[in-house]
């Protein structure tokens, strides 16, 4: 794995360049604000009556519609939803200039081929590890973010050099940025998403929940003692890693995950996660995701409702409200 910091990247690729930056949500205004803060020439791109035109210019930065934000743009990020790319990419191509280079937050479209850049583009990926609010706040604290860089296309013979000054302008090479590949990049976080942190994680928790409350408990010490410790868990890890929070928490509490932990995570799991990396590595959740877009978002739809009228959510408010 090699590293590269901020001391290791040459800035000047992006200096007197202008970059368009598609989509003004969680990770397209952070990095237009980071990038802006370090001095670069960039434009926001938004779909014409958006109602974001109004929050970049409060924000003190230039948005116009994506066809005329991409027209002259040395540097276009996509920073839309991943499944509404390979539409944005069509209705800009034509007016992207040659030479030009595209740049993603995430290696999806590219992976699984949703887009097929043209042969003049370069096509670079500069992926955070983590929220655009995250992204920002440590940029403006002088900190930075984890990030992941892999070049596609490298047209110019300068798009290594591109991306790094890209990831150092929003500030990941003051965190670090790791050389990977969209490949690499797109089926590590989507294995994440289905099978650990997003997926597995809050399932396991309402899991737990469930089971103590349908032994009797009452649903607010279930929510307690099954969700509300989940914060303590994250800072402990984050502070010490995954040895160093067994050592922190209590004999009664380390011998106990020692022995259930593995019961609950088995082989069946371990085969249950194989599985899901093989799906997304055969395009089965790409196409689920343009599916679903497809038709408005039924599923997610139908799941956000269920979760807000779940009990874990009503132990939650109930908790709040005492
Ligand atoms: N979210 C994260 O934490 C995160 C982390 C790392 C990487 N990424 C990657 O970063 C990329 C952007 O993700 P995101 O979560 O930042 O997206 P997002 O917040 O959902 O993006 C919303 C923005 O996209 C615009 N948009 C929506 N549909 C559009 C369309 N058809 N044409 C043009 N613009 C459209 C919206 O326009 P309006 O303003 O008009 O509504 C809004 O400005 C993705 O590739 C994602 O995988 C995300």
């Amino acid at each position: 794995m090699k590293m590269f910091r901020d001391a290791d990247i040459d800035p000047s690729p992006l200096a007197g360049r202008r970059v368009a930056i598609l989509g003004y949500g969680n990770q397209g205004r952070a990095q237009a604000m980071n990038l802006r803060d370090s001095g670069i020439d960039v434009v926001v791109g938004l779909q014409v009556g958006s109602a974001s035109f109004a929050r970049v210019a409060s924000d003190g930065l230039t948005a116009l519609p994506s066809g005329e934000a991409v027209t002259g743009a040395d540097l276009v990020m996509l920073l839309a939803p991943d499944e509404v790319l390979a539409t944005l990419y069509r209705e800009i191509e034509p007016v992207l200039q040659e030479g030009a280079a595209l740049g993603f937050s995430h290696g999806l479209a590219i992976r699984f081929g949703l887009i097929a850049p043209r042969a003049d583009l370069d096509v670079v990926m500069v992926a955070p590890k983590g929220p655009g609010s995250a992204l920002r706040s440590l940029y403006e604290a002088g900190r930075g973010m984890i990030a992941l860089w892999a070049v596609a296309q490298d047209a110019s013979g300068s798009a290594r050099e591109l991306a790094l000054a890209y990831g150092r302008a929003i500030g990941c090479g003051r965190a670090g940025l790791i050389e990977s590949s969209f490949a690499e990049e797109c089926e590590a976080d989507l294995f994440n998403e289905q099978a650990v942190v997003w997926g597995a994680v809050p399932a396991i928790l309402e899991a737990g929940f469930e089971t103590l409350v349908e032994a009797g408990f009452a649903p607010e010490v279930a929510f307690l003692e099954c969700v509300g410790e989940l914060k303590l868990l994250a800072e402990l890890v984050e502070a010490r890693g995954l040895a160093g929070m067994r050592e922190a928490i209590s004999n009664t509490a380390e011998l106990g995950a020692v022995l259930g932990g593995p019961r609950i995570v088995d082989d069946d799991v371990r085969q249950k996660m194989r599985d899901i990396l093989a799906e997304i590595r055969a395009g089965r959740f790409s196409r689920q995701l343009a599916s679903e877009a497809a038709a408005d978002y039924p599923l997610l739809r139908d799941a956000r409702a269920t979760a807000r009228r779940s009990a874990v959510e009503t132990a939650r408010r109930d908790l709040d409200a005492t």
